[in-house]
């Protein structure tokens, strides 16, 4: 197994290119099961997740070829149904298949996902949305068996709690379905919207883009033309390396970033008294004269990510007094506050509520990743400690940031993976 080792304390400089977002890769990617034809994706990260996922379709007998962070993918020969166990338990995200398979072949069998080091992570939202489309569900030996034997009919769907990955499910669901599929209360991620406006594209009547309440009307089972898609580039991506600048408080670049994604996060570095500069496809962080505390709550978007509260609160650990980091996504998102801990913050956790006593001077340590964005806190908490850190469990950084050592050694940061 691989891990970081990190000597921090260094100030970092320079500019660095943001990747494609994982988690708008990935519903694009499964929404090919939902074309004629071949489509191309380019601008997609070059992470596990997003290779775990093309292995997942080619399973279920697509073809694709993947080279220099672009896909082209050929759903036509697809003809399995099932997403097995030992896919879906390395990514959740693999229930996105759930949809498109259900509304094109009118069965599918897809593992159960369990839960994960960030909570309980049901998928009821999403069975119950399918089942008022005319789906019948059963669980059986760890799969969800859906079926929908006359085809998938739209329907009016009201989620009780705003989901990400719910949302674009029954968004492909419905593409295919007989009739009009109205989604209430949907998620409005910017990775929601560009799935609406690519299946737009392929010639899908969409309304309601970009708002909670998102209508679709269904082709009842005419597959589409995908013309071929860009992703759009990773705010969380952006937003961490952001944070590699405020940490070390340095002045540091990101480019080829989308800022209006960003606005929560570069509203939360201002005040916390960091200068920003940002341009079209570009953001500069300068250094703050005195790091100020800051109250954060997660919230869906446009509010603050739960992708970035993680590392926020590494940064928290440098900032002048008490800042307050509040939950209100996932139940067990603060897996990473011991760990911050053996660098020598000082957290207090109660329910969903942490407070971070800063400025507590880091120091190197070993310490261990529990999920993606958690890693990702401990490598800025590293690059702020005196001394050498050494990350272990990496693979949870490597399912969602592109080269990560290699962009952070560009930066100036000294970063080396090495074998246990
Ligand atoms: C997406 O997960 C992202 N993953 C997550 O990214 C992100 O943290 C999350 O949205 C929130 O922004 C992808 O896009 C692939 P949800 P998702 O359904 O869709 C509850 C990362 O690090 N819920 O919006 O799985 C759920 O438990 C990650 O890249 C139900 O109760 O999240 C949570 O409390 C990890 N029942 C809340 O809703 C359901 O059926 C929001 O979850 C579905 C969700």
């Amino acid at each position: 197994m691989d891990y970081l080792q990190i000597v921090g304390g260094k100030k970092l400089g320079g500019s660095v290119k943001i990747s494609g977002a994982k988690n708008a890769a990935l519903p694009l990617i499964a929404s090919t099961i939902l074309a004629k034809n071949g489509v191309k994706i380019s601008n997609l990260p070059d992470v596990k997740d997003i290779n775990t996922l093309l292995r997942l379709l080619e399973n279920l007998g697509a073809a694709y070829t993947y080279e220099g962070n672009e896909a082209f993918i050929e759903t036509s020969g697809l003809e399995k149904t099932t997403a097995t166990y030992d896919i879906v338990r390395t990514m959740r995200a693999s229930i996105l298949v759930l949809g498109p398979l259900l509304s094109r072949f009118g069965h599918c069998e897809v593992s159960l996902p369990g839960g994960c080091a960030i909570g309980q992570r049901p998928i009821d939202l999403h069975l119950k949305a399918l089942e008022l489309m005319g789906a019948k569900i059963d669980i059986k030996n760890g799969y969800v068996l859906a079926t929908a034997p006359d085809g998938l009919k739209g329907a009016q769907i009201l989620f009780d709690k705003i989901t990400v990955t719910g949302t674009e499910n029954i968004l492909m669901a419905a593409v295919l379905a007989k009739g009009k599929t109205t989604i209430i209360n949907a998620a409005k991620e910017p990775e929601v919207t560009q799935l609406c406006q690519v299946l737009k594209d392929a010639g899908v009547d969409i309304e309601g883009i970009e708002s909670e309440e998102i209508t679709i009307y269904g082709t009842a089972g005419e597959l589409l033309d995908f013309k071929p898609v860009e992703v759009i580039p990773d705010r969380i991506e952006a937003g961490t390396y952001l944070c590699a600048g405020a940490v070390t408080n340095s002045k540091i670049s990101v480019e080829n970033v989308e800022p209006l994604h960003l606005e929560a996060v570069l509203s939360k570095l201002t005040q916390m008294g960091f200068g920003l500069d940002v341009d079209r496809d570009r953001i500069t962080i300068n250094p703050a004269e005195n790091i100020k505390p800051v109250k954060i709550v997660t919230k869906e978007y446009p509010g603050f990510p739960t992708d970035m509260q993680a590392q926020f609160m590494a940064l928290a650990t440098q900032a002048q007094g008490p800042s307050i980091i509040e939950e209100r996504l996932f139940e067990n998102r603060f897996m990473h506050a011991s760990e911050l801990m053996r660098f020598g913050a000082d957290i207090s956790l109660q329910g969903s509520v942490a407070t971070v006593f800063g400025p507590k001077k880091l120091f190197g340590a070993d310490v261990m990743a529990t999920d993606l964005r958690a890693s990702s806190a401990l490598v800025l908490a590293a690059l702020a400690a005196e001394g050498v850190s050494n990350i272990h469990r990496i693979y949870h950084l490597d399912r969602g940031y592109e080269r990560l050592e290699e962009k952070l050694n560009m930066l100036g940061a000294d970063v080396r993976r090495l074998k246990e």
